[in-house]
């Protein structure tokens, strides 16, 4: 299969690129990798037991290299092994102390939390950070561990956590954050009696870290649904467990994307239907054919998308981390298409590196006015976060001519091998 010769030598700078060159319809099988949002919480739950955990369906992403720094600096060793899996051993002697220079690269660092308090009644992280969309903040996260017990004193850019013993309190979330959810179910499974969790996020990677819990001796009830119940347990009594990571319902989306773009059929294995209900509705909606399999999706793209409209909103909505697709399917669909953002104000940065191809997009506030056009035109675009990443190679799919990407750690920090999937599709895509 050929990939594209680019007639500009991105190699003029040293950075590594994605270039794409539009055009050809997709068809082929590929296998979903594990979600990058459960495998590193999923890595962070280590921390609460001594043993050796093995996990599989693990993505090839920078940011399972990153979690497993910051959690080899506190005391838990990640080696990887063959086809996915990597082996996590705990030997109890663990140093809380989540340090900046690792912390400040991913947001899920701030998933240390929760284990260390519960399991070591102190912990000095400094404060997370993550994509660049605007401010992130971990007030919940705080308040809800507060309730439990927990002091805070946030000093020199370090927030610095005590507890002697968390106790177990009935919390309710004014927003059901994933990372806030995560962090208090992870404290409360060693809390002393139950904590209630009410308007919990529930997210399937929250319902897989509730699974590796239970495996690990947790006893939490109402997983996948707004309340979780958990009854702790004694200190240092969870054990360590082998574990499946829940497949990626965000890669899955970015292969939807990549065919309704740019026609053809595609078959995705492992990818998962009822993780996904409100967006594949919404996918037909704008006329793509979608049918459940045994193992996975079959998706058919036979003619021009439709515009919808669409609003992010938290699990089981349309998530925030599909909009950019979204907005990238939308800028060559038939009509004009409003996309509203409910949770990060600031992710429509990368419809300026849109509007470099020519998608004809509007923004007010929140929302997105995307009049779509027959197909967008190559040129050089930065990516500038995972997502938003992610769609600009899919915007390259729809686009005349080459695009060149940038800013392509961004994408490695999600996405398993992207490239060599939308090859595989018959793509005409490399890395340079
Ligand atoms: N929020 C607060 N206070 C808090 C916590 C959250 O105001 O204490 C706000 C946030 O600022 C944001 C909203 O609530 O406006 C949602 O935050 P949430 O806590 O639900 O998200 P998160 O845990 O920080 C995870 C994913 C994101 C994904 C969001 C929403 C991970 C590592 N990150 O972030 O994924 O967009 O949930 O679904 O799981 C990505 O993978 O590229 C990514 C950004």
């Amino acid at each position: 299969m050929a990939v594209p010769t680019p007639s500009v030598d991105p190699a003029s700078s040293s950075e590594p690129t994605i270039v794409v060159r539009g055009g050809s319809p997709l068809h082929g099988e590929v296998t979903v990798p594990g979600a990058k949002n459960s495998v590193l919480k999923l890595m962070a739950a280590t921390l609460l037991a001594d043993g050796t955990f093995t996990f599989t369906n693990v993505p090839a992403i920078a940011d399972v290299a990153i979690m497993s720094e910051l959690l080899a600096a506190i005391g838990v060793t990640t080696a990887v092994g063959d086809a996915g899996t990597i082996t996590l051993v705990n030997d109890g002697r663990l140093v809380p102390v989540a340090p900046y220079e690792l912390v400040e690269q991913i947001r899920a660092s701030i998933n240390v939390l929760g284990p260390l308090l519960g399991r070591c009644g102190t912990v000095r992280l400094s404060l997370p950070g993550g994509d660049d969309f605007g401010s992130r903040p971990i007030d919940m996260h705080l308040k809800g561990l507060e309730q439990m017990g927990a002091t805070f004193e946030i000093r020199h850019g370090y927030v610095e956590a005590h507890a002697d013993r968390l106790h177990g309190v009935d919390i309710t979330f004014e927003f059901p954050s994933v990372g806030a959810t995560e962090n208090i179910l992870t404290a409360a499974v060693y809390a002393k009696g139950t904590t209630v969790i009410d308007n919990a996020a529930r997210e399937p990677e929250i319902s897989d870290l509730c699974n590796l819990l239970t495996s690990m001796g947790a006893d939490i009830e109402g997983i996948g649904t707004s309340t979780l119940v958990v009854h702790g347990v004694e200190v240092g009594t969870l054990r360590a467990a082998d574990h499946r990571t829940v497949t990626d319902r965000i890669q899955a989306a970015t292969y939807i994307a990549a065919v309704a773009v740019s026609g053809g059929e595609i078959v995705l294995r492992g990818a998962r239907a009822d993780h996904m209900e409100v967006l594949l509705r919404r996918f037909r909606d704008m006329g793509l054919t979608i049918v459940e399999q045994p193992d996975g999706l079959a998706v058919f793209a036979e003619r021009r998308l439709h515009s919808i409209d669409v609003a992010t909103l938290p699990y089981p909505g349309i998530a925030t981390d599909y909009k950019p697709l979204i907005v990238t399917m939308l800028s060559v669909a038939d009509g004009v298409g409003i996309v509203t953002e409910n949770l990060y104000p600031g992710r429509f940065r990368y419809v300026e590196e849109l509007h470099r191809l020519g998608a004809d997009i509007s923004t007010d506030g929140h929302h997105a006015v995307v009049r779509g056009r027959p197909s967008l035109s190559g040129a050089r675009v930065k990516a500038p976060d995972i997502r938003a990443g992610a769609a600009l190679v899919v915007a390259g799919l729809a686009a005349d001519g080459e695009t060149t990407i940038t800013g392509v750690h961004h994408i490695d920090r999600g996405y398993d091998d992207l490239v060599g999937r939308l090859v595989a599709l018959g793509a005409q895509v490399a890395r340079r």
